[in-house]
């Protein structure tokens, strides 16, 4: 049921882009995310490419598996995939510029007929891009964006509006106070992009004096580690005296969290992350995370696999928005992402079998 569900789902999503991208306040729910997707449309147009000759295949150079999300994008990109009649191989750099340099070429000398990017560093990964485009190939930035090259297209989901949600669930509930923004690595422009959502909101309450950000830093390459020297950090520096912790992921803000239990502080002060990470939605079945902002691998990957194929094909492809990558406009797909807090995790998360109920609450 739930794959038959997504299959609708999909359907629906340029509709979605289009209403949920175009209002960039950041006051969109879960309940319009779901209205959105509940208008129908024929399950059998979903997942379908034209007839090709032979077989296609993608290469997809990732960056890591270090966070929950990218074993579900794997996955699942592999499955939309194969479903469509094409096969992918896929590569993971392990945070490492150079061997995810290495693995491109690799992939692009095994005859991929398109090569698909997750940068661990959005500059480094400019030559990927040139080295595919001198073999005749195009390339995909997918999730995060590729940044002074040529990238023929981006698809992610809409990260200044994570940022967005983020700021207006946690001013929320506290509209004064102090502030921690614990970012994400520096080297992904993702980071930048939820650090902007979050300031576009909170920038009126600074102005009127209303909020400080007393810290603000990035997290080495997003790790957890990092980010609980941040936290401590910033505890420290204010003694203890803050009100609110913006985190660029869940992992990080995982790492914010600790910290924050061993001064005795975690479930008095708001965290938010994002990602939908299982530690995650269960710090927020807890107290001790206030929310997330969750995005549905699931249609990302199925639009992607769509998309990779399509374009591999040479066929045209329908995009929603440009991303300025500083070379050029590129031609993107941004997906909505959902604010998920105590009150709506069953209908999103677990209805979408993002996460199972057991897996979240432990045993019925
Ligand atoms: C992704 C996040 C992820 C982070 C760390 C970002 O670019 O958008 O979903 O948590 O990288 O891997």
């Amino acid at each position: 049921m739930y794959r038959a569900n997504l299959w609708r789902l999909l359907l629906l999503m340029f509709p979605l882009f289009i209403i949920v991208t175009a209002c960039h306040d950041g006051s969109e729910n879960s309940s319009e995310y779901r209205s959105s997707n509940t208008l129908g449309s024929p399950e059998d147009k979903a997942l379908k490419v034209s007839p090709s000759d032979e077989k296609i295949k993608i290469g997809f150079s990732m960056d890591t598996f270090l966070e929950e999300r990218w074993l579900k994008d794997r996955d699942l990109f592999k499955d939309a995939v194969e479903k469509l009649g094409a096969e992918v191989e896929i590569m993971a750099a392990n945070g490492d510029d150079a061997l995810q340099i290495s693995q491109a070429e690799a992939m692009i000398a095994s005859g991929i007929d398109l090569l698909m990017v997750v940068p661990h560093n959005a500059e480094a990964a400019a030559t990927i891009v040139n080295k595919a485009h001198k073999a005749g190939i195009k390339v995909i930035s997918y999730d995060r964006l590729i940044k002074n090259a040529d990238v023929d297209l981006y698809i992610s989901f809409d990260n200044v509006q994570v940022g967005e949600l983020q700021a207006v669930a946690v001013s929320n509930i506290v509209p004064k106070g102090k502030y921690v923004y614990i970012g994400g690595a520096v080297t992904d422009h993702n980071a930048h992009m939820f650090k902007k959502g979050v300031f576009n909101v909170l920038q009126p309450f600074i102005d009127k004096g209303d909020i400080t950000v007393v810290y603000d830093q990035w997290s080495q390459d997003w790790t957890p580690a990092s980010a609980y020297e941040n936290m401590k950090a910033a505890l420290m520096a204010n003694h203890n005296q803050i009100d609110a912790v913006i985190a660029a992921n869940d992992a990080t803000a995982g790492g914010a969290i600790k910290a924050l239990e061993e001064q005795g502080l975690a479930g008095n002060i708001p965290v938010a992350g994002q990602d939908g990470d299982l530690a995650a939605i269960q710090r927020i079945v807890k107290g001790s995370q206030m929310m997330t902002a969750y995005k549905p691998i699931d249609y990302l990957t199925m639009e992607a696999a769509m998309i990779a194929v399509k374009m591999a094909k040479g066929e045209k492809v329908e995009t929603n928005r440009n991303m300025n990558n500083g070379k050029i406009e590129v031609p993107s797909v941004l997906l909505a992402p959902v604010p998920v807090n105590r009150t709506n995790i069953d209908e999103t998360i677990i209805s979408d079998g993002f996460h199972s109920f057991e897996d979240v609450y432990g045993k019925r």
